[in-house]
C-alpha cells in the first residue's frame, strides 16, 4: 500500500472517531451557519484539525484544502479534506455519513479514501491500483439498462435557483429508474456506485471535497465521472453524473437537455 495512502486511512478512522464518540452529545453542539441550510458543527472542526495534524506529522510540506479551514500552503501534493460529509444527517442524528480524504498530485487525484464510521465501513482507491471496500476489490454494477436500475441523487438544497433545472432532470430519470435515493452524503452515495449498491447518482452544485476520493473510486472501480454535459469539468462547475458506461451514457441523454447557462458557470 502506498504510505500516502495509509496516512489518509489512519486521518480517516481517527475523525471517525472524533464524530462516532460525538453522537451522544450532538444536542450540545454548538452550530453555526455557513449560508443557506449549510451548517457546521465543533465536530467537523476537531476532525478536520485531527485529519490535518496526521497529514502534517507525516507530509509537513504538502498543502491542505479543507472544507471548514480552507487552503493551506503551495505544494504539488495537495490534500483535499471533508471532514464530515452529510453534517445535516449527523445534526438530526440520521446515521449516514462519512469521512474522505483524497490527495491530488499536479491536479491529479492519487488516493482516495471514504469512510463510514458506524458501519466502519472503508473505501479506498490508489491510481492504477483498483479500489476495495475493507479488503474487497471493487466493481461497478454491471447493469445495462436504466430500466431496473437503483440512483441516488442529492437536491439542490442550497442552490434554490437550480431547483427547476434539477427538477426537470428528476422528471426525465425517474419514470425510467427502479427508484431513487437521497442519502444526504454525496461522497458516501459516489463510494456506493464505486460498490456496485448504486447504478448511477448525480447531483448539481458539489465541492471538490465532496467529489475528488469518490470520484477516483469510482474510476478505479471500472465507472464513468462526468458533469452534466459529459464533459470532465465537474470540480469547476460542481455538477456530477456517475455510472457504469451504459447506465451514465443514459443518465446523460436524460440529463443533458436541461442544463441552463447558470449550470455551466
Ligand atoms: C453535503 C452532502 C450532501 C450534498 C451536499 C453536500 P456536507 O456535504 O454531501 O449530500 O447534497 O451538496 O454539500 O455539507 O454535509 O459536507
Ligand atoms: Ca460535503
Ligand atoms: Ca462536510
Amino acid at each position: 500500500m502506498h504510505p500516502m495512502l495509509n496516512i489518509a486511512i489512519r486521518a480517516a478512522r481517527s475523525a471517525g472517531n472524533i464524530i462516532v464518540r460525538s453522537i451522544q452529545h450532538v444536542e450540545h453542539l454548538e452550530v453555526t451557519t455557513k449560508g443557506r441550510n449549510d451548517f457546521v458543527s465543533d465536530v467537523d472542526r476537531l476532525a478536520e484539525q485531527e485529519i490535518i495534524n496526521a497529514i502534517h506529522k507525516a507530509y509537513p510540506e504538502h498543502a491542505i484544502m479543507a472544507e471548514e479551514s480552507g487552503q493551506q500552503g503551495d505544494n504539488d501534493t495537495v490534500w483535499v479534506i471533508d471532514p464530515l460529509d452529510g453534517t445535516t444527517n449527523f445534526l438530526h442524528g440520521f446515521p449516514h455519513y462519512c469521512v474522505s480524504i483524497a490527495v491530488m498530485v499536479r491536479g491529479k487525484i492519487e488516493h482516495g479514501v471514504i469512510y463510514d464510521p458506524l458501519r466502519d465501513e472503508l473505501f479506498t482507491a490508489s491510481r492504477g491500483a483498483g479500489a476495495k471496500l475493507n479488503d474487497r476489490r471493487l466493481r461497478v454494477a454491471k447493469r445495462k439498462d436504466l430500466a431496473g436500475s437503483l440512483l441516488a441523487t442529492g437536491f439542490p438544497f442550497k442552490y434554490p435557483q437550480h431547483l427547476p433545472a434539477y427538477l426537470a432532470t428528476f422528471n426525465a430519470l425517474f419514470p425510467q429508474v427502479s427508484d431513487v435515493r437521497r442519502g444526504g452524503s454525496a461522497a458516501l452515495d459516489l463510494a456506493y456506485v464505486a460498490a456496485g449498491r448504486l447504478d448511477g447518482y448525480w447531483e448539481i452544485g458539489l465541492q471538490k471535497w465532496d467529489l475528488a476520493a469518490g470520484v477516483l473510486l469510482i474510476e478505479e472501480a471500472g465507472g464513468t465521472v462526468s458533469d452534466f454535459a459529459g464533459g470532465d469539468d465537474y470540480f469547476d462547475n460542481g455538477n456530477v453524473v456517475v455510472g457504469n458506461l451504459a447506465v451514465h451514457k443514459q443518465m446523460l441523454v436524460n440529463i443533458t437537455p436541461h442544463v441552463t447557462d447558470e449550470l455551466k458557470k
